[in-house]
């Protein structure tokens, strides 16, 4: 399944020329509940026709409109009559490609500003007469084309908003997707209801609905694999399907030893029992930890988890056909929007950065399943609601990430039953005591790390030499940078106390307090 740039519903495009924020103006928009898709800049205008955005949105970007190999629009978009707003280098290249000019500043302008606006503009409908922007650009246009006039003034400049209303084009200087200004969101709504004529219709309710249709029509009386992790994507992944196609739906789910403590036991609960959802347990734990001893190597240790996991699934997967019968076509996952966006490379552009050790891969094209993916299309926190709507617990759609490798990465250096004990034992009661305090889920992730370094203690009269905890608690919007977090003291003392006095064979806890970067957020 596939995002359809030809839903029938209302939707906006925008069109990606390599800003950080890109993801964020997408966001925004389905805030509006208007279905939103991000596109490459050099998406042909024909495209676009056979799609009927009811808007086009041109992002930001790191260039200057007038550099060597600056990104450029197929220019047709311009006359295909759909209403376009340019943002900051949106705004450039639309200026610069209807006959306006563009200068470079002398300085980069950036930071907070105040905006006087042209209120009886239709994008700053019902907003005050002046509002706080977010600047972020080089470039300014300093003559705007032809049919077009100034709605928005800056001190810098007297083009900050410009607009050609009759042919309903506008450029913003300003970021409005951007926290830092405040009345942003309103301005992208008036463009998306009262410029492009949108109506809300994206809803989550209305996304399980149409989906369950698709997987239904995909699927025809088909059998559909998917491989649970007990994370959130591979649940609410799991829960929809089951919705759509019920018992054509297996779920397997490998216990690789190298989980949180009794979380076999609560998926099995939550699936088997509550959702009635067929599930195989795969206990592959003796197989992973004999296939891990003795390695220390990080690489090594992901490669090993990941060629192992394979394995254990396709097998699984064959045995399948014992326990239910039927031919198995399909393989689902949970794969998110932020992983199927085409990433511009343009230097500087943070987004083009993704991770791919993060996914297990090679699945698919070993075992010639076709894919079944239908959360596709949703970003993170449409997959919590999505997963809120379809019955799952806060505990299972709030859910701090987990890395596939597991605690095989929070135990530094080799593995040992010993030392994964420790390890799990420590997570249990950092989880239980950030759930207790509330901090849980204000966080990204909080975990506990097991170093391989002993120190000296004392317990009552006897000197001991143990293992050290390093206590990792971090915040991060998309784990690619994240700072650690200033909780306080009265938590680290509880968690350090329990650990210390509970989790046999330690008798140290340090905080980890660094930043990713150049820090990464897990130890291995
Ligand atoms: P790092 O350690 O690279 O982690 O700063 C960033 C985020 O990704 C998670 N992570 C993983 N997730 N498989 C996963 O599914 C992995 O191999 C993996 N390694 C790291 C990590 O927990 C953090 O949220």
């Amino acid at each position: 399944m596939s995002s359809s740039p030809s839903s029938p519903e209302d939707h906006i495009v925008i069109l990606d020329f390599g800003s950080q924020y890109t993801q964020v103006i997408a966001r925004r928009v389905r805030e509006c509940r208007v279905y939103s898709e991000i596109l490459p800049f050099r998406t042909k205008a024909s495209v676009l026709r056979a799609s009927r955005p009811k808007g086009i949105i041109l992002s930001g970007g790191p260039a200057s409109v007038y550099a060597k190999g600056a990104p450029k629009v197929d220019k047709a978009i311009y006359d295909l009559g759909i209403p376009i707003l340019g943002i900051c280098y949106g705004m450039q290249l639309v200026s610069r490609d209807l006959g306006g000019n563009v200068e470079r500043s002398e300085r980069r302008e950036y930071g907070a500003g105040r905006l006087k606006v042209d209120r009886r503009s239709d994008l700053f409908h019902g907003l005050p007469a002046e509002l706080d922007v977010w600047n972020s650009h080089g470039d300014k246009v300093t003559k705007m084309p032809k049919g077009f006039r100034a709605l928005g003034t800056t001190e810098n400049s007297p083009h900050a908003v410009i607009g050609d209303t009759r042919r309903d084009i506008y450029g913003l200087q300003f970021h409005p997707e951007v926290a830092h200004t405040p009345r942003g969101r309103e301005i992208l709504e008036n463009f998306v209801y009262r410029v492009c004529g949108c109506q809300s219709q994206w809803t989550m309710g209305s996304f399980i609905e149409k989906t369950c249709e698709q997987i239904r029509q995909q699927v025809g009386d088909g059998k559909v694999i998917l491989g649970l992790s007990g994370g959130v994507d591979s649940s609410v992944a799991a829960a929809l399907i089951h919705k759509a196609i019920g018992d054509q739906l297996t779920c397997i789910f490998v216990n690789n030893g190298l989980l949180r403590a009794n979380e076999t036991a609560a998926v099995e609960k939550l699936f088997k029992d509550h959702f009635h959802i067929r599930m195989k347990t795969v206990d592959a734990e003796k197989q992973f930890l004999a296939r891990l001893k003795g390695v220390t190597d990080p690489e090594r240790k992901r490669k090993i988890i990941g060629n192992e996991f394979i394995k254990v699934f396709e097998a699984a997967a064959r045995d399948l056909k014992k326990s239910f019968p039927g031919r198995y076509r399909f393989l689902a996952q949970g794969t998110l929007y932020p992983d199927v966006i085409e990433s511009v490379s343009i230097s500087g552009n943070p987004a083009a950065l993704i991770k791919s050790h993060h996914n297990v891969g090679g699945l698919p094209e070993r075992m010639k399943f076709e894919l079944v993916e239908p959360l596709r299309q949703l970003f993170k926190d449409e997959v919590r609601e999505v997963g809120s709507e379809l019955g799952l617990p806060k505990e299972v759609v709030q859910r701090q990430p987990f890395p596939g490798p597991g605690l095989a990465v929070r135990v530094l250096g080799d593995l040992t039953p010993e030392k994964l004990r420790m390890v799990s034992e420590a997570d249990t009661i950092v989880i239980e005591e950030m759930k207790a305090s509330g901090w849980y889920y204000k966080v990204w992730q909080s975990f506990a790390v097991l170093l391989p370094v002993q120190s000296v203690g004392v317990m009552g009269d006897e000197r001991t030499y143990e293992k050290t905890i390093a206590l990792r608690i971090v915040e991060s919007r998309d784990g690619m940078t994240a700072d650690w977090v200033r909780v306080p003291y009265d938590i680290l003392a509880k968690i350090s106390t329990r650990i210390i006095n509970e989790v046999n064979g330690v008798n140290r806890v340090c905080y980890d307090i660094s930043s990713k970067p150049p820090a990464t957020i897990e130890w291995e």
